[in-house]
């Protein structure tokens, strides 16, 4: 045991080096092992000082975190610092924030994202939500971790087209930078860190405070207005729309890949690009609808403009794709009607979270 302590000891090292170690008498081999013990407890210490505790809402579960990726005050706080620098992108003039404002539930409003050099990403830019929840990223889903997800836009050529190493570099030039990593990871800045700190702040991106969470999780019978409620029931329970079976769950989503009947002819075919299984032509992530008044436009490619549109497409049944879902599909004679409509629409709003996008936690000091 002691041993074990000692060679993790500098001083051991050193002393071994020296090949004094077996020549010293015991009290100073007990000093060793002690200021080793201190040195091992203090650098442990350092690194989960302030371990941070996710506020879990009324009715989610516990989270997935990694093992090696605690969450600490210093790692959201560095993973925060990071999450708003322009230093990340090629040119120092895009951050993730650039495209993931908080005030548009981290969206950006755009049809197609713009990253360095004003070049259009190929992809509408999705909400960062409650993604501690979500285990397949993108709106292929193929990225399986947060902390690998940050890898795609940080050396993107239509994002912030800074390779890896750069990045690295350019923190390793930076003495707050330095600092900061020491205090949260025990090491200077390198690839690994940087992600799992970038991911330690997304995990606390955390939305709950909606009407639909007082009605459903905190059974207020008295959230929700008239309009509200029947949206609600026809979202979940109507026999004219099946939005409940694909958006369900906490983040109304049941993480699955689906298609909706956007087009007979996909441009981007979505999931196929990760399974290359036809199977999966054209289909993509359902996504969270949480906050999705804030975050228009619509779809993959944002080519729905409004909430409205949204319903209208649903209402159609959409195109007939080989692989569009049995969801998605209109009976006859039960088409929405304008009222129903409005409610659908209203019935959205209620996942609209003031707190979230009001959020000082979320912005830099
Ligand atoms: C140029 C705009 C742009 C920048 C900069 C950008 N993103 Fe994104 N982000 C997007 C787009 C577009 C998507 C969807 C991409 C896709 O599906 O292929 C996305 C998707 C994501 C997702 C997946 C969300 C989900 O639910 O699957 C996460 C997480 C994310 N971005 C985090 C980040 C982080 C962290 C950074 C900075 C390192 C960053 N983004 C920088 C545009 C951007
Ligand atoms: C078969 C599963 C399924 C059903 C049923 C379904 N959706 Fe969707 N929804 C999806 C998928 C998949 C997407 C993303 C598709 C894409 O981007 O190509 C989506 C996207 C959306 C979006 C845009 C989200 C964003 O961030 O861009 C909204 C809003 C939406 N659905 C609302 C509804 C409503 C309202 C209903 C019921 C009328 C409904 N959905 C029914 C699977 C479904």
């Amino acid at each position: 045991m002691s041993e074990h302590i000692a060679f993790l000891s500098p001083a051991y090292f050193f002393v071994s080096s020296q090949t004094l170690y077996e020549d010293m008498n015991l009290s100073i081999r007990v000093f060793l092992i002690l200021t080793s013990v201190l040195f091992c407890c203090s650098a442990v210490y350092n690194i989960t000082e302030k371990p941070y505790v996710l506020n879990i809402p009324e009715g989610f579960p516990q989270p997935y975190i990694p093992e090696d990726n605690a969450l600490t005050y210093a790692r959201i706080e560095l993973g925060k610092k990071l999450f708003y620098d322009t230093l990340l992108s090629s040119d120092r003039s895009v951050s993730c924030s650039s495209c993931h404002l908080q005030t548009m539930g981290f969206t950006d409003g755009k049809t197609l994202s713009t990253g360095v050099n004003q070049r259009v990403s190929d992809r509408n830019g999705m909400p960062l939500i409650n993604l501690a929840w979500s285990n397949a990223f993108f709106w292929d889903g193929g990225v399986p971790s947060l902390e690998l997800q940050v890898l795609k836009p940080l050396t993107s050529p239509n994002e912030m087209n800074l390779p890896v190493q750069e990045a690295v570099n350019r923190l390793n030039a930076d003495h707050v930078y330095k600092k900061l990593f020491k205090k949260a990871y025990g090491t200077n800045p390198d690839a690994a860190s940087l992600f799992k700190a970038i991911a330690s702040f997304e995990r606390t991106l955390i939305s709950a405070d909606t009407k639909f969470d007082a009605y459903f999780y905190k059974k207020d019978p008295a959230a929700f207005n008239e309009s509200e409620l029947r949206g609600y029931k026809l979202f979940f329970g109507g026999d004219k729309v099946h939005c409940g079976s694909c958006h369900s769950g906490i983040n109304l989503t049941n993480n699955s890949f689906q298609n909706n009947g956007l087009y007979m002819e996909y441009s981007d075919q979505g999931r196929y690009r990760i399974t290359g299984k036809e199977s999966d032509k054209g289909k993509f992530k359902v996504p969270t609808l949480r906050n999705i008044a804030l975050t228009a436009p619509y779809m993959h490619d944002g080519s729905l403009k409004t909430l409205e549109e949204v319903i209208d497409h649903y209402n159609t049944g959409g195109i007939s794709h080989p692989n569009k879902s049995e969801h998605v599909h209109i009976h006859k004679g039960m088409k929405l009607n304008t009222q129903d409509k409005k409610d659908l629409v209203s019935f959205l709003h209620t996942l609209t979270d003031m707190t979230f996008i009001t959020n000082k936690a979320f912005r830099p000091e």
